[in-house]
Parts: structure tokens; C-alpha cells; sequence
């Protein structure tokens, strides 16, 4: 066993952590206050290699693995989680659903211009009656010769108002087993009867839009079809189980940037006549900090290793995400209480840290579906 990053590895992650610094970090408090998308970050990114990461060279991605783009987001999302959700999404599920759904067709139709940053990826399963119960999907899609019509709406599409290629789970037939009768169908920009509805306000991850897309009367070619009709469901797992190291290594960067602004807050702060870092009720936070932190950094690369090796990782992916956005809550918890009243404002990064940490307890998969995930495994 060897927890060592190779070199390739290792420049990988230097370059994304230059990347973070010089290029998404400057602006991402102002982003967050204006709820401006980071679509310059996302075009920048392609730049670097980092909108297809783990997409094959020959369709013209990075050619890397699971681990590389786990280095990449927890890199990105220290400087802004924003920026972090749009590369993970786009790359842990729209790129991976193309990539291991689709069709050679497919492939080289979307890929190339996705891994270039030319395209923006988005996923669509949830809608406002299944979010943990996501085999009770109802927008519907009926057969219509060489066409799907697609009629409903889904929600929490992240990434919606700047999307170009999205990928959609629908009903296309009422089974005795409910998760039996979804296809999941690529619907591009643009497409008449689909439009992007409303933009959510929210708690954080502000930069970052999450909308309402409605589809009415909208046809759709059978060739956008990833997989088979009515075989959509174990193919969205399979897609969750990459996102999940995805947020799993978003949950990581934020605790990271929680350590480091605490650090040095606590060694400028002074009370008593001493930095706060001599306390030790400050140090053992930051020790809780570091050992939570690495605990859910070890866990998220175990997972993304995993996947590259072609093993079962749904189990440890699910892990990861459980332990890692805890550990993410934690940690911007006590960034906020070790920065004490200057925590609160908008002056200093942590507040902001705390607000995205929340959302990954929640989105692509609560932390009651983990436990639900890991405890089948556990019992099995
Ligand atoms: N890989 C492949 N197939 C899988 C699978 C996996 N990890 N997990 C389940 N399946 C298959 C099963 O084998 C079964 O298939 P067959 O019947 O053909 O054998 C089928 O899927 C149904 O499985 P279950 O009986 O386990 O399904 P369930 O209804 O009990 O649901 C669940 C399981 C774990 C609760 C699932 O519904 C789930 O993960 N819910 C959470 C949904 C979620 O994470 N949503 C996130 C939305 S996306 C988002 O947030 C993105 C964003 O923009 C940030």
C-alpha cells in the first residue's frame, strides 16, 4: 500500500491548486454576494484540462482517473464551492453519463466539445415529489415514432441557466417496480418545448444556479436515448455513485479552506495579550479540524481509486460523501467560532464556508441516503 500521490498526480494538483489560486478564488466572495454564475471559471477550467478530466483521450478528455479529478475539485472548491459544484457536476455526471451510457455516436457527438469547456453539463433527476425517492419520478416521455416527447417538470437542476447539454430522467412507462419504467435522454439547449424556469434563491453555494426546467410538447430524438428505454434508474445510480466522490472531494476543500483561514486568523488575533493560537481551546479545534479533514480526504480518494481500478465503490463512495460533508459542517462550524464575532460577517471567508458546507449533506444524496446506502452494504 502506498497513500503517495505519483508524480503525474502530484502536478495535477499543483496546477488546480494554481488554478484555484489565481483564478477562481479572486472573486468569489463578490460572487457569492451577486449570485453571478462562475461561467468564466468553468470556460477557464477547459483551458487547464479540468471539463474532462476523466473523459478518454480519444474523445478528446484528459485521459486521467477518478482520483486526479478528486485533487482537481477539492482544490477548486477551497477557493470556491461555487465553481467546485459546476466542474463536479459536469464531470462526475453529465461527462460520466455520456461517457458510460452513451453510444459511440453519442460519445463523439457531445464529449469532445464538453471536455473542451465548450459545453456546460447538467443532471436532472430530482423533482418536487422525489428527491431521496428518486424511482418515483413522474415527467413523463412518450413514444412518438423516432421521438420521445417529453411533458413535466423537474427541479434542483444545478448548473440550469448556463447548461447546454442536459442529462434527463423521465418516465416513459408505469411498471410494477416504479424504477423500471425510466430512460434517461440527453435534451440539448435549445430544443423547442424545453425552457429553463425558475432560479432558486438560496442559503449558499449562491454563485452557482439551481432552477426549475420545465418540458411541454418537447420532442426529443431516440438517438439522445443513453442506454435503453425504461433501464434509466441503475444507470443514475451508477452515474450518483461517481458524483458522490465528486461532493465528497467538494466537502474536503471546504474543510481545507476552514483549516487554513482559521490558522491564520488564529496567529493575527490576539486576546489576553497572546495570538489566540497559543490557547489550547483554539488548538484542539484545529486539531479536531485536521484529523476529521484528512480522515475524509482518505476516504474520498479510496472511492475514486476504486472506480479507476473498475471495483465496487458505491459503498465507499457513499462513505466518503457521509464522512466528508460532516466533516465539512464541522469544520466551517468552528472556523466560524474560532474567528468569534468577525466569524459572523461577510468581512472574512468563513461564514460563507459554513453556508456552502450545508449543501452537501443534502444534495446527491442526503445524509439519511448514505446511511441508507452504506447500512444495505453493511447488512448484506
Ligand atoms: N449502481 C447500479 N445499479 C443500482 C445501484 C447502483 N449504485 N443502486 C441501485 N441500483 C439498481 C438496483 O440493482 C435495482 O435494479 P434492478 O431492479 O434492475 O435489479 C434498481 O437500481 C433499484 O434499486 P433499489 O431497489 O435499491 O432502489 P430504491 O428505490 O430502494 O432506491 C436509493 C435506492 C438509494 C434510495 C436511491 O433512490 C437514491 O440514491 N436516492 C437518492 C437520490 C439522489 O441521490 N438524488 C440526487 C439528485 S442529483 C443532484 O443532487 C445533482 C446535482 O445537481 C448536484
Amino acid at each position: 500500500m502506498d497513500f503517495r500521490l505519483n508524480e503525474d498526480q502530484q502536478m495535477v494538483r499543483d496546477a488546480a491548486r494554481q488554478f484555484a489560486d489565481d483564478v477562481v478564488a479572486p472573486g468569489a466572495a463578490a460572487r457569492d454576494l451577486t449570485s453571478e454564475f462562475p461561467i468564466d471559471g468553468f470556460r477557464a477550467a477547459g483551458e487547464y484540462g479540468f471539463t474532462g478530466v476523466a473523459v478518454p483521450e480519444e474523445y478528446g478528455g484528459a485521459g486521467l482517473g477518478n482520483v486526479e479529478l478528486s485533487l482537481i475539485l477539492i482544490e477548486v472548491n477551497r477557493a470556491c464551492a461555487s465553481t467546485g459544484v459546476t466542474l463536479s457536476v459536469h464531470n462526475s455526471l453529465a461527462c460520466n453519463a455520456i461517457f458510460l451510457g452513451g453510444n459511440e455516436e453519442q460519445r463523439k457527438r457531445f464529449l469532445p466539445r464538453m471536455a473542451a469547456g465548450e459545453l456546460l453539463g447538467a443532471y436532472s433527476l430530482s423533482e418536487a415529489g422525489c428527491g431521496s425517492d428518486a424511482a418515483a419520478l413522474v415527467c413523463s416521455a412518450k413514444e412518438d415514432g423516432d421521438d420521445l416527447v417529453l411533458d413535466g417538470t423537474k427541479l434542483w437542476v444545478t448548473s440550469a441557466t448556463h447548461a447546454d447539454v442536459f442529462i434527463v430522467f423521465v418516465r416513459t412507462s408505469r411498471e410494477p417496480k416504479l424504477h423500471h419504467g425510466i430512460t434517461c435522454v440527453i435534451v440539448e439547449k435549445g430544443t423547442e418545448g424545453f425552457r429553463v424556469s425558475k432560479k432558486e434563491d438560496k442559503l449558499g453555494i449562491r454563485a452557482s444556479s439551481t432552477c426549475e426546467i420545465v418540458f411541454d410538447n418537447c420532442h426529443v430524438p431516440k438517438a439522445n436515448v443513453l442506454g435503453e428505454i425504461g433501464r434509466g434508474f441503475p444507470l443514475a445510480m451508477q452515474i450518483l455513485d461517481g458524483g458522490r466522490i465528486g461532493i465528497a472531494s467538494q466537502a474536503v476543500g471546504i474543510a481545507r479552506a476552514s483549516i487554513a483561514a482559521s490558522v491564520k486568523y488564529a496567529k493575527e488575533r490576539h486576546a489576553f495579550g497572546k495570538p489566540i493560537a497559543s490557547f489550547q481551546a483554539i488548538r484542539a479545534k484545529l486539531a479536531e479540524m485536521r484529523a476529521r479533514t484528512d480522515a475524509a480526504e482518505l476516504m474520498t480518494l479510496r472511492a475514486a481509486w476504486l472506480k479507476d481500478e473498475g471495483e465496487p465503490h458505491g459503498t465507499e463512495a457513499a462513505c466518503a460523501k457521509l464522512l466528508a460533508s460532516q466533516t465539512a459542517n464541522f469544520s466551517a462550524r468552528e472556523a466560524v467560532q474560532i474567528h468569534g464575532g468577525a466569524g459572523y460577517l461577510e468581512d472574512f471567508p468563513v461564514e460563507r464556508y459554513m453556508r456552502d458546507a450545508r449543501i452537501t449533506e443534502i444534495y446527491e444524496g442526503t445524509t439519511e441516503i448514505q446511511r441508507l446506502v452504506i447500512s444495505r452494504a453493511v447488512l448484506a
